[in-house]
């Protein structure tokens, strides 16, 4: 019964290598979610930072909820621990703003209860067998589960970004570059490639199965929009001319007077910026970050330009001409290391662009995967065969035009949770996010 969707053999991973695997994955995610919650005293673990965001507490108990959930009871067949807290931490039962008015489990609670599932998943890690169902296949259920926690922990970090008061989180900066001197665009040449994939052993349901899609040519920035580009928009006063937004986008700036990035402020002559608690000088070179959808799409028309629909997006980022196949990553199918991106809050910020020349595509295109997460035009809507895995609250529940795509990931997203493949979405009002862009344009277009 072995399904095809899910074929670790294809990348000649044997069970012990797996095994291994989940642990590291498991520990890694589990390390930065104690960092990301014992920076700040108990007070801001319970308190809302922001009506967008879930108490810090509430990702912490819903976390180990998951885990518990998919591993323990799912995967094992065990008993559920605290029946009792199952629709607290449900967050399809209350939106995020209603959640600090909830019982929740009060942080040394909550960090026993993640405490205790983990001990338990780590015993049954080393009894379950790989094969015989699709959930433990290639240790999906594992792998899903460290995807889980590590995206809550980038939610977690956005609510640290909004977050008043001093600094609690920090980092090195990413290491200086020279200026890229790289050409602005690329020709992506028109034709078929394959889109999202079959053999990813840990790819999540939106990502399958692989199918074929045929584009026409089109032309791709090499590096994410900057700070400096996106400066060039708000000075040319792109926030007050109606048509470079489109009509929804335009309502929703003049309804609540957005003229700039979120987290920005105009000082004098100069922009400035709040980061994890402190404010500094808008760094020109660095990809522009927390703009909104409609932002993203005003700036490429003004600039003459488009963004990048989902498709065009992910052939620039996996197609090899030189072979005719789709890798994992820009750079091939190595696992992300280092030197190809900016990932896994290594940094609290992205790098400047044109950074990470080994983690480029074969066209030059830099900085696809990690640093800034990018808007593309497309609605979330299923691959042709798609089905829901394990759980339609994953992505089913989203599918439709409400929800715009964003691919890449950013500085925040842990490797586990990033490929190629994968799909992010949110509203094109979200700001908060880790969002940023790159523009294209038709190979026909002057
Ligand atoms: C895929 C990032 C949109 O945070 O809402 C976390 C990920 N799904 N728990 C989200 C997710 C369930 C999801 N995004
Ligand atoms: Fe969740």
């Amino acid at each position: 019964m072995t399904d095809p969707a899910i074929d670790a053999d294809a990348l000649h991973i044997d069970a012990e290598s797996l095994r291994e695997r989940a642990l590291t994955t498991l520990t890694t995610a589990r390390a930065r979610t104690t960092l990301l919650t014992s920076c700040v005293e108990d007070p801001d673990l319970t308190a809302q930072h922001s009506p967008l965001m879930s108490p810090l507490v509430w990702d912490l108990a819903h976390i180990g909820n998951q885990e518990e959930m998919w591993l323990l009871r799912a995967v094992a067949g065990r008993e559920a621990m605290r029946p009792e807290i199952d629709g607290l931490y449900d967050a399809f039962e209350h939106p995020r703003a209603a959640r600090p008015s909830l019982p929740l489990l009060p942080p040394a609670e909550a960090r026993h209860y993640a405490s205790e599932v983990r001990g338990r998943v780590l015993d049954i890690l080393e009894s379950t067998a790989f094969h015989g169902t699709r959930l433990t296949e290639a240790g999906f259920a594992f792998g899903m589960i460290a995807q889980h926690e590590q995206q809550h922990d980038e939610t977690m970090l956005i609510t640290h970004q909004l977050r008043k008061g001093p600094q609690a989180l920090t980092a090195p900066d990413p290491d200086p570059v020279p200026l890229f001197t790289g050409p602005s665009e690329v020709l992506v040449p028109g034709g078929p490639f394959t889109m999202g994939t079959s053999t990813e052993p840990w790819a999540l349901d939106n990502e399958r199965p692989a199918h074929g899609r045929s584009l026409p040519a089109f032309y791709l920035d090499t590096t994410p929009v900057t700070n400096a580009a996106y400066q060039a928009f708000i000075e040319d006063g792109g926030y007050d001319t109606e048509r470079w937004w489109t009509p929804e986008g335009w309502a929703h700036i003049r309804q609540h007077s957005i003229h700039a990035p979120l987290f920005w402020s105009r000082d004098g002559g100069q922009w400035l910026r709040r980061r994890f608690g402190v404010t500094e000088v808008v760094p020109p070179d660095e990809p522009v970050l927390h703009v909104c959808w409609y932002e993203a799409d005003a700036y490429a028309r003004w600039a003459g330009r488009r963004l990048p629909t989902e498709a065009e997006w992910e052939k620039a980022a996996r197609h090899d001409p030189a072979t005719g196949r789709s890798t994992r990553y820009p750079w091939g199918d190595a696992d992300p290391a280092p030197e190809h991106a900016n990932l896994g809050q290594r940094h609290l910020r992205p790098a400047p662009a044109g950074s990470y020349p080994a983690g480029e595509s074969p066209l030059g295109i830099r900085q696809l995967i990690g640093d800034v997460w990018e808007w593309t035009s497309s609605d979330l809507e299923p691959y042709p065969g798609f089905q829901a895995f394990p759980y339609k609250e994953y992505s089913e529940v989203f599918f439709g035009p409400e929800y715009k795509v964003l691919r890449g990931g950013s500085f925040a997203v842990d490797a586990v949770a990033c490929r190629g493949t994968f799909r992010n979405w949110d509203y094109p009002i979200r700001r908060q996010i880790f969002s940023g862009f790159r523009t294209a344009r038709s190979a026909g277009d002057v």
